[in-house]
């Protein structure tokens, strides 16, 4: 088991589009396992791969209060989403310390391959709906600030790059 370092916001391999997955083997095992651990130690509530500079579709993400039920997706696919939409604040552990409202839908069915390979469906609603959705985004090189205006976005970004900064001092 490994911890990862985790990407940050305005980091440009953020916006890398990741490739699918062609096998679930041990070297996506073992990835899969120090995602969990990296996004355990981060006291985050999910990850993908590009965030810890891997460019395949995975994901791990964990809403349980108990932080015992993870959910690992790989190369994940919406096969539907609700109408209703839901606004609810979001951060991530690329952007730390930074929250603000995004809007996605309410729920939906995501369909990917498990840790062993097999393929199975998952209807999600509340956070683990934002979760599968934001994490997803990340897959195509999005990060949630991207939703945000211009304004904040560049705040956001100048905030980043001088902390950034700070801690290279440090
Ligand atoms: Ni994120």
């Amino acid at each position: 088991m490994a911890l990862f370092p985790i990407l940050r916001y305005p980091d440009p391999r953020l916006h890398t589009v990741a490739r699918p997955v062609e096998t679930v083997d041990d070297r996506i095992r073992q990835l899969v396992d120090d995602m969990l651990e990296t996004m355990y130690a981060a006291e985050g509530v999910g990850l993908a791969a590009t965030q810890v500079d891997v460019h395949e579709r995975v994901i791990v993400i964990d809403t349980s209060d108990t932080r015992d039920h993870p959910l690992v997706l790989i190369n994940p696919e919406l096969i539907a989403r609700s109408e209703e939409m839901h606004v609810g604040d979001e951060g991530c552990l690329s952007v730390p310390q930074v929250y603000d409202r995004v809007r996605r839908h309410a729920r939906v069915v995501v369909r990917a391959l498990d840790r062993d390979g097999q393929v199975f469906e998952r209807e999600a609603a509340g956070l683990t709906s934002v979760c599968i959705q934001h994490e997803m985004d990340h897959l195509v090189g999005k990060v949630f600030v991207e939703y945000l205006s211009a304004f904040k976005r560049d705040r956001i970004r100048s905030r980043m790059l001088k902390r950034a900064r700070e801690e290279a001092r440090a």
